[in-house]
């Protein structure tokens, strides 16, 4: 254990951690190498991160790996992503299975080729029983897609009678979202050096603690992941409570 592990409070870790993973063709840039290289170095942190939230014991890490919007890249480099973030899942499956990690896609993957896509439902699958930490990869995901399909499908019902407008609740629109029975994070985290949200989790990250890093995505490893947890955990959560009011909850 790091002098840096001991500082995390394993009795306040934050139970859902999502990252925006961004700055993997800057790194690459900078190096004066191919963009790609960047995506190619940033599977490693992708390794990294995983296995340190699940040695810390996290329940949830989401991933956005692919956005709607990355559709619009040159093709070779939406074909290079989509072909790397594949094969390194299939992979890596045995290895998730081993630590008891639990795969779930979320986003539009029926815009994937049919064999990428029986590719992934496979280690989703495979993963199904682990009871570790669940690792969700938003892939060909955005936010307002994802908050369209949810609204679609409770039009849908009311068209039907099957709801009544009144039914609608937070609840129900939380269950039919791609993170239906996934608690919302507690914090998200962005590398790369922007301060932005990009359509990511729009609806779920409400009361996350939200972190910026200039720290590229290639770069961000352990130690970058726990750096994060701890000033997390010096930030006072009051859900839109005062200070005063959350001691006494806590006494
Ligand atoms: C953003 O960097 C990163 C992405 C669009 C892709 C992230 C994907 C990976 C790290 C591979 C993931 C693999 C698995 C198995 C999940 P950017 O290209 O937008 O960088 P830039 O902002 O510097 O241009």
């Amino acid at each position: 254990m790091t002098h840096q592990t001991e500082r995390i409070d394993m009795q306040r870790l934050p139970r859902h951690i999502a990252i925006i993973m961004d700055g993997n063709g800057r790194w690459a840039r900078s190096r004066g190498n191919r963009r790609t290289d960047g995506h190619i170095v940033g599977v490693e942190s992708v390794r990294a991160v995983i296995e340190a939230a699940s040695e810390l014991g996290i329940g949830y890490l989401t991933l956005y790996a692919f956005s709607t919007e990355n559709w619009n890249r040159p093709r070779e480099e939406v074909d290079m992503l989509l072909n790397l973030i594949v094969s390194v899942l299939a992979n890596e499956t045995e290895g998730m299975k081993r630590n008891n990690v639990r795969l779930r896609m979320i986003g539009d993957i029926d815009r994937l080729t049919p064999e990428a896509r029986a590719s992934l439902e496979n280690s989703m699958a495979e993963t199904s029983g682990g009871t570790g930490l669940q690792v969700n990869l938003a892939i060909s995901y955005s936010s307002r897609w994802e908050i369209t399909e949810a609204m679609k499908k409770l039009a849908q019902l009311a068209a039907e009678g099957k709801i009544k407008p009144e039914d609608i609740t937070e609840e129900t629109i939380s269950s039919h979202l791609t993170t239906a029975s996934i608690p919302d994070p507690d914090i998200l985290i962005r590398t790369g050096g922007e301060q932005r949200v990009s359509n990511y989790l729009l609806w779920q990250i409400a009361y996350s603690e939200l972190y910026f890093t200039d720290i590229y995505w290639p770069d961000f490893r352990k130690e970058a992941l726990e750096q994060a947890i701890i000033d997390y955990q010096s930030r006072e959560r009051r859900f839109g409570l005062t200070s005063d009011q959350i001691k006494t909850a806590k006494k």
